[in-house]
């Protein structure tokens, strides 16, 4: 899965434009599913049926977002400096210094004005893009394109470096969820969403459309083991997250309990977490059509949405252990 990681961080894909890391997703389901399309919004969907019949299966929908943060070209002024708005939860403090890549390959690197050497904090109308072009016509850019932050993938022991881990660390998960799912009572949804990042949009028609008993999210959290953090119990190297809640989502406590005891009952580490900010695809899920009991499986993950974020690869692994052993079982009645 290590490799599968890296290669999906270096697949561009910000919200809105997934064409290219649906692509690479799809490649990867190929013989792992009974069935995959692509829905209206955008969204990957790989269906595995269940393989022994029980009462204790159920329609579980996973998601896990394959949109990333980036920003958009709003204006390219003569000099062919570009202005730029964000997608997604862009941290402004990040971006001095921080590299992004367009579509068609060009790179841009953040300026701000005034004094090159200023301390002031950067504000959105202070900020441009330098994308290499001396005019507007020169300029490789235009009003409406998108870009990534990149960084190059870096590992040190099991900690892993990338710009992308959120959320492609959770779709790595998920893959390989389905790669080790020898048998299950389950009807799988696995559903790789479009446009987490600007509001949870692809799992809401998803979630819609695909009418699951169950919607479990595999997604990144923050965590609180870093020097002044504000105060959080998760931390990395630790295990896998059970959420309990974030701003949007309290997880069901049937569903969250379900996840507990597979923990417990095989012997996997695990964290309870309670985010006080952000949410996931579950959000939208769990409030779709009559309702639908939602958990969520996270990833603990340093500086989300800044251009380098750090997440263990054993937390990553142990999700997997703890999807694969809990959907290989039966629901709770
Ligand atoms: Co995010
Ligand atoms: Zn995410």
């Amino acid at each position: 899965m290590r490799a599968l990681i890296e290669e999906l961080c270096g697949v561009f894909g910000p919200s809105g434009q997934e064409e290219r890391i649906r692509e690479v997703i799809s490649g990867q389901l190929d013989g792992l599913v009974d069935e995959m399309r692509t829905d209206r919004l955008g969204n990957l969907i790989g269906v595995k049926r269940p393989t022994v019949s029980s009462e204790g299966g159920k329609r579980i929908m996973l998601a896990a977002h394959m949109d990333e943060i980036g920003v958009m070209v709003t204006h390219v002024d003569a000099q062919g400096f570009c202005r730029f708005t964000t997608i997604g939860g862009v941290l402004m403090n990040s971006l001095i210094g921080s590299r992004v890549h367009f579509a068609n390959g060009v790179e841009g690197a953040f300026g701000m004005e005034g004094s090159p050497l200023a301390r002031e904090r950067p504000t959105p109308q202070k900020l441009f893009l330098d994308v290499g072009a001396d005019s507007k016509e020169d300029a490789q850019v235009q009003v409406g394109d998108t870009a990534v932050f990149r960084s190059s993938f870096g590992e040190v022991g099991d900690r892993l470096f990338a710009a992308n881990l959120d959320d492609r660390i959770g779709c790595a998960v998920l893959i390989q969820t389905l790669r080790e799912l020898e048998s299950s009572p389950h009807e799988i949804l696995a559903v790789f969403t479009v446009q987490e990042e600007v509001g949870v949009r692809g799992a809401t028609t998803a979630g819609y459309g695909l009418e699951p008993e169950i919607i479990l999210a595999i997604d990144v959290t923050a965590t609180g083991d870093f020097p002044q953090a504000t105060p959080m119990e998760v931390a990395l190297g630790k295990g896998a997250a059970i959420k309990v809640m974030d701003r949007r989502m309290i997880a069901h406590p049937k569903v969250r309990g379900w996840l507990e005891d597979t923990a417990q009952a095989f012997d996997i580490p695990y964290q309870l977490e309670v985010l006080e900010f952000g949410s996931t695809d579950a959000a939208a899920v769990q409030v779709s059509r009559a309702g639908v009991p939602a958990g969520t499986v996270s990833i603990p993950c340093r500086y989300v949405h800044s251009p380098s974020q750090v997440a263990d690869y054993n937390d990553a692994l142990g999700a997997v252990r703890l999807l694969v052993n809990a959907l290989s079982g039966e629901y709770p009645s």
